[in-house]
C-alpha cells in the first residue's frame, strides 16, 4: 500500500527519499514521485511504474533543497498516472502533500472546492485535501493544515511541505500508521521504521489526532488538533539495518522460509522457562479465562489460517468452542460478541485496516481484546489489551511465510496456557507439549535441505490454468495457506477444498491431468482422505502428496510424495505450510514473477 516518507534537516533531501522509498517498496506500488522545496519554487517529479523510473528521473533533474516529502502509490482513486500519482500541490504550486489513506467524504469537499473556484488535475482524493490546505491557508501551514484535516473523515498519514513556511515540514496522522525519527542532522517522517532505521535509531510513534512540525531549525513540536503542545516519548529502537538485508539469498521470500527455524526457536526460547509457559503479564489469569463466555479469532489473509489452526488447537486442547472469522466479513455482519468474550487479532504488520476496524467494533461491545504481531509498536498493538509479538524480525516479502509460523508457535503457547489454567491438562502433559515444540525447528530444517523436489513440482505445474489443494479439519486449513500462497507469487489460480466436500460440486473439475495438492498429517481422517485420493486419481487426478505418513493408499495414488517430519498432530501445520511455501516459491521464479512484490498486492493493506 501507498507509503509516504519526508526528509528535514541539513543533508540534501533527494537521495535521503528515494533511499527511504525503496524500502517501502515491498508494501507494493504502481507510481512515485517526490517534491523537494528548492530556491524559489518547489520541485517535483513523479513517475509510474518503477522506483528505477523515478531515480533516472531524479539523476538527470538538478533538483536540490534540505525539505522534501516522497511517495509510492498504490491506485486506490483513479489509475496509474503521472496526474494521479503524488506529491499533489494545489493550483498555486506553493503546498506538496503526500498521502496515505481513504478520504471517505472527498467528493463532498471537492464540490464544495469546485464552487469556491478550485480546478482539479487528478482523480485522487488527495488533491482535494491540498486544496483545502490552500482554502484555509493564511500564511501558516500548520495552521491551514489543521483546519483542513479536521473536515476529513477517513484515514490519513501526510507530508507537507509549503513554499511560504520553507523551514517547515508538517507531519499529521488519523488511522495511518506514521512514525517520525529523530536523526543528528535533522528529522525524518514515514509510514515505518524501515525507511528511517539507517539514519536514527531515535523514534516517535505518532497516535491519531496529532500534528507534528519539524523544523530546519532542529527543533520539532507536537499538537493535539486543539493546538495543545504534547510531550512524545522517544523510543530507542534496536532495529539494524542488516536485518532488512536478504543476507545472500536471492529473494526475501526465500531468506524468510529459511528463517522460520531460529523464529520458531527465538520466541519459544521467549515464551516458555524450564518447560513451563511463561507469559508473564501477556496472557489473561485462570480466572479471567474461566469467565469468557466465548472466544473469537479475526484476522485476514494468512493471519486468518493461523487462526483457523489456533481454532483446532484451543478447542482440542481446552473444551472450549472458538469462532473465526475474517475481519472484513466481521465487519458487516451482525455481531454475537458479547462483553465477556475474548477476541484475539492476529496480524504481521498490525496495520491491516479491515483488522482494525474490527477491533474498534469489539472495544464498543466491551470485549477483552488481545493481538499476535509482528510489526513492534503497530498501531493494532497499541489498541488491545494484550500484545504477543511473534520476535521473527522484518518480514518484507508480501507473502507471508515466517510471521505464518511463529504466529502459530504464539497460538499454540496461548492454547496450552488455556488449557493448563483451566486443568484442562496437566503441568505433565503441558511439559510434553512444550518438548514436542521445541522439536519443530528440526523438523523445519529437514524440509529445507532437498529443494529438488520443489523445483520439479515448479516446473511441472507452472503452465497449469488451475491448481487445487486439499485436505480435512487442520489440514484443510494448511491446504488454505498453501493455496494462498501459491496463488498470490504464481498468479496461477488455485483453490483449497475440503476433502469430503469435493463429492458435492468440485469433484467435477476433475480431468485427466489436473494437479491437486493433498495435504495428509492428521491420523484420525486420514484414511479418509487417503480414500478421496482414490476418488481422485479415479477421474484422471494427478496427486502430490504432502504428509507425515507412509501409507499405502497414498502412495498409490501420489505422483509425487513429500514427506514432512512427525510429530503431534496437532503441530502438523507449522510443518506441513514449509513445503507449500518453497512450491509457491519456485512456481513464481519458473514463471519470472515478480516474487517478493506479487502485482496488484500490497504487504501493509491500510486500506478496508
Ligand atoms: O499484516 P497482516 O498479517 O494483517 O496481513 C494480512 C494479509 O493481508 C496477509 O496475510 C496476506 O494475505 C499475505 N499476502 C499472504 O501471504
Amino acid at each position: 500500500m501507498c507509503g509516504i516518507v519526508g526528509y528535514c534537516g541539513k543533508k540534501d533531501a533527494g537521495n535521503i527519499l528515494l533511499e527511504g522509498l525503496k524500502k517501502l517498496e515491498y508494501r507494493g506500488y504502481d507510481s512515485a514521485g517526490i517534491s523537494i522545496i528548492g530556491e524559489s519554487s518547489i520541485k517535483t517529479i513523479k513517475s509510474v511504474g518503477k522506483l528505477n523510473n523515478l531515480e533516472e528521473n531524479f539523476a538527470l533533474s538538478s533538483i536540490s533543497g534540505n525539505i522534501g516529502i516522497g511517495h509510492t502509490r498504490w491506485a486506490t482513486h483513479g489509475e496509474a498516472n503521472l496526474q494521479n500519482a503524488h506529491p499533489h500541490l494545489n493550483s498555486k504550486m506553493t503546498i506538496s502533500l503526500v498521502h496515505n489513506g481513504i478520504i471517505e467524504n472527498y467528493l463532498d469537499l471537492k464540490k464544495e472546492l469546485i464552487a469556491e473556484g478550485y480546478e482539479f488535475k487528478s482523480n485522487t482524493d488527495t488533491e482535494v485535501i491540498v486544496q483545502l490546505i490552500d482554502f484555509y491557508f493564511k500564511g501558516n501551514i500548520l495552521n491551514a493544515t489543521l483546519n483542513a484535516v479536521k473536515r476529513l473523515k477517513g484515514s490519513y498519514a501526510l507530508g507537507i511541505i509549503s513554499m511560504d513556511n520553507p523551514g517547515e515540514l508538517i507531519a499529521v496522522k488519523n488511522n495511518s500508521p506514521l512514525l517520525l525519527g529523530i536523526c543528528d542532522d535533522g528529522f525524518m517522517m514515514s509510514s515505518e521504521i524501515s525507511s528511517i532505521v539507517e539514519h536514527t535509531n531515535k523514534i516517535i510513534y505518532m497516535d491519531d489526532l496529532e500534528i507534528a512540525q519539524l523544523n530546519l531549525n532542529g527543533k520539532y513540536k507536537i499538537f493535539n488538533y486543539n493546538l495543545d503542545e504534547i510531550e512524545k516519548e522517544i523510543k530507542i529502537m534496536d532495529l539494524n539495518t542488516n536485518s532488512i538485508s536478504k543476507n545472500g539469498f536471492d529473494h526475501y521470500m526465500l531468506k524468510e522460509i529459511f528463517e522460520q527455524p531460529h523464529a520458531v526457536k527465538n520466541l519459544l526460547n521467549k515464551r516458555t522457562i524450564d518447560k513451563r509457559i511463561n507469559l508473564s503479564d501477556n496472557f489473561f489469569s485462570k480466572e479471567e479465562i474461566e469467565k469468557f463466555s466465548q472466544i473469537y479469532i479475526i484476522a485476514c489473509g494468512t493471519a486468518f489460517h493461523a487462526g483457523e489452526v489456533a481454532k483446532f488447537a484451543i478447542q482440542k486442547l481446552t473444551g472450549k468452542q472458538v469462532l473465526c472469522e475474517i475481519a472484513s466479513e466481521f465487519n458487516y455482519n451482525q455481531k454475537f460478541v458479547d462483553e465477556d468474550a475474548l477476541v484475539i487479532f492476529i496480524s504481521q504488520s498490525g496495520e491491516t485496516a479491515d483488522t482494525l476496524m474490527s477491533i474498534d467494533e469489539v472495544k464498543k461491545i466491551g470485549a477483552k481484546t488481545m493481538a499476535v504481531v509482528n510489526v513492534e509498536n503497530s498501531t493494532m498493538t497499541r489498541e488491545v489489551d494484550k500484545v504477543m509479538y511473534c520476535y521473527c524480525g522484518p518480514e518484507i516479502s508480501v507473502a507471508s511465510t515466517k510471521a505464518y509460523t511463529t504466529q502459530l508457535a504464539n497460538l499454540y503457547i496461548v492454547a496450552l496456557d488455556m488449557a493448563l489454567k483451566l486443568g484442562k491438562i496437566t503441568q505433565e502433559e503441558l511439559e510434553t507439549y512444550v518438548d514436542e515444540l521445541y522439536t519443530i525447528p528440526e523438523k523445519m530444517e529437514a524440509s529445507l535441505k532437498d529443494l529438488n523436489v520443489y523445483k520439479e513440482i515448479a516446473d511441472e505445474i507452472k503452465h497449469e490454468k488451475s491448481i487445487y489443494y486439499t485436505g480435512r479439519g487442520m489440514d484443510f486449513t494448511s491446504a488454505k495457506e498453501g493455496s494462498l500462497k501459491l496463488k498470490e507469487t504464481s498468479y496461477i489460480h488455485t483453490e483449497a477444498f475440503a476433502s469430503g466436500e469435493l463429492k458435492h460440486g468440485s469433484m467435477a473439475l476433475m480431468e485427466e491431468g489436473t494437479k491437486v495438492l493433498t495435504v495428509l498429517t492428521q491420523e484420525h481422517t486420514l484414511n479418509k482422505t487417503a480414500s478421496n485420493l482414490e476418488e481422485l486419481t479415479s477421474r484422471g487426478a494427478y496427486i502430490y502428496a504432502i504428509t507425515t505418513y507412509d501409507n499405502e493408499v497414498v502412495s498409490k495414488n501420489s505422483k509425487k510424495i513429500i514427506r514432512i517430519a512427525d510429530t503431534m498432530d496437532i503441530f502438523a501445520p507449522m510443518l506441513s505450510v514449509v513445503p507449500s511455501q518453497l512450491i509457491a516459491y519456485y512456481t513464481s521464479l519458473a514463471k519470472g514473477n515478480d516474487v517478493d512484490k506479487p502485482r496488484n498486492l500490497a504487504k501493509a493493506v491500510t486500506v478496508e
